[in-house]
């Protein structure tokens, strides 16, 4: 997330389209003249989207057609909103949209219109539903939730609390992946005999929202009634190890999982604080969203290496899954730092410098 941004912000032509940047105060165009290409974010509280998909991809689509227009909009958490930047995009003469949808099953309506005017879509990290999607570049998501299963079972079983109890503090149910996380999840759990004892859903994936949900149920289970946490991203374990703090509990003694493998998770991590994330490689994610949109908007053959072929009630859409890593304070270094994913500068400032040292990141 450390790399630099090189973006050519053009002139915005088309009024509707302005009057949707102006009001999302996030929107933009770059590249221009060539074949004109939508991404559409979910959303800006989780780090990953500004600072890495987004470089990333444009970097990605700079390279391969240098006069390439992206039409760049982030929807804030707000499915609404993200129907109008998508309109936009279509009545800018968009020749792909690359959807990364807030709303699994209300994004079908986006499908529909692009699919009306020809426009294939792709669907970005989560699944659209129901609907007449090109093709889907993600991750293997159930197995994140696998993943951050098995971690934390372990864990408790080193702590002598095999069985938990835990709280699954898990994500926003309008979004597909959160559903195939907590999936993952609870079959690991279930095999490693771990019990649940409070399970929320947290809308919007907010923070604020999962440390209230912790908060709740810090007050039913009492402080000692449960001994590790569930949580499916970083930002919501956050949330979750905050709660925790505010009730004089010590974050130490209860694991928390995460996903995201954000700056401050990974502080957290160094710091004991957070026991583990996952790491999704976004740079290969978005790397090959461009090379399947590049190749849409020219009208050439897509020549990316279809892994899958994944069911969205609709369709079998041909699909580019790509696999999580599990990250714990051992393995920092020959993960996110060797991936430059993070610098062991960025994640090593103040307070974390020596445990960093400790733990041997450089
Ligand atoms: C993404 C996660 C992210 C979450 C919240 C999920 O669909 O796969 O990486 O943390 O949304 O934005």
């Amino acid at each position: 997330m450390s790399h630099m941004r090189f973006r050519r912000v053009a002139t915005v032509t088309s009024l509707l389209l302005a009057s949707t940047v102006v009001a999302s105060g996030c929107g933009g165009s770059s590249g221009g003249g060539g074949p004109k290409i939508a991404f559409l974010l979910p959303e800006n509280q989780t780090p990953r989207y500004e600072s890495a998909d987004r470089p990333y991809f444009e970097e990605d689509v700079e390279k391969r057609c240098e006069d390439c227009e992206i039409l760049y909009n982030n929807a804030t958490e707000d499915p609404s909103k993200q129907q109008s930047q998508a309109e936009a995009a279509l009545t800018q003469g968009a020749e792909v949209l690359v959807l990364d949808p807030v709303d699994a099953a209300s994004a079908a309506a986006i499908v529909e219109k692009a699919k009306a005017q020809d426009v294939p879509v792709v669907s970005y990290d989560r699944l659209i539903e129901n609907a007449d999607v090109d093709y889907y570049v993600s991750f293997d998501n159930e197995r994140v939730g696998q993943l951050q299963a098995e971690s934390l079972s372990k864990k408790l079983k080193e702590n002598g609390s095999t069985s938990g109890p835990i709280v699954m503090i898990s994500g926003d149910p309008a979004d597909s992946n959160a559903a195939l996380f907590k999936k993952g999840a609870q079959k690991g759990f279930e095999s490693a005999g771990v019990d649940v004892a409070k399970e929320y859903d947290t809308p919007e994936w907010s923070a604020t929202n999962a440390q209230n949900e912790m908060q709740q149920a810090i007050t039913a289970l009492g402080k000692s009634g449960f001994n590790g946490v569930y949580a499916a991203n970083d930002d919501t374990g956050g949330g979750a190890i905050a709660a925790m703090k505010s009730a004089g509990i010590n974050p130490e003694e209860k694991p928390t999982t995460g996903q995201d493998a954000t700056v401050a998770g990974l502080q957290r991590i160094v710091a004991g604080q957070q026991y583990m994330t996952v790491y999704k490689a976004i740079k290969p994610e978005a790397e090959a969203s461009s090379e399947i949109a590049v190749a849409l908007a020219e009208g050439k053959p897509v020549k990316a290496k279809i892994t899958d072929k994944v069911d969205n009630g609709k369709t079998q859409v041909p699909s580019v899954l790509f696999e999580p890593v599990a990250v714990t304070k051992e393995n920092i270094n020959q993960t996110v730092i060797k991936d430059e994913f993070v610098s062991a500068d960025e994640l090593c400032t103040g307070p974390y410098a020596k445990p960093c040292e400790e733990a041997g990141i450089s």
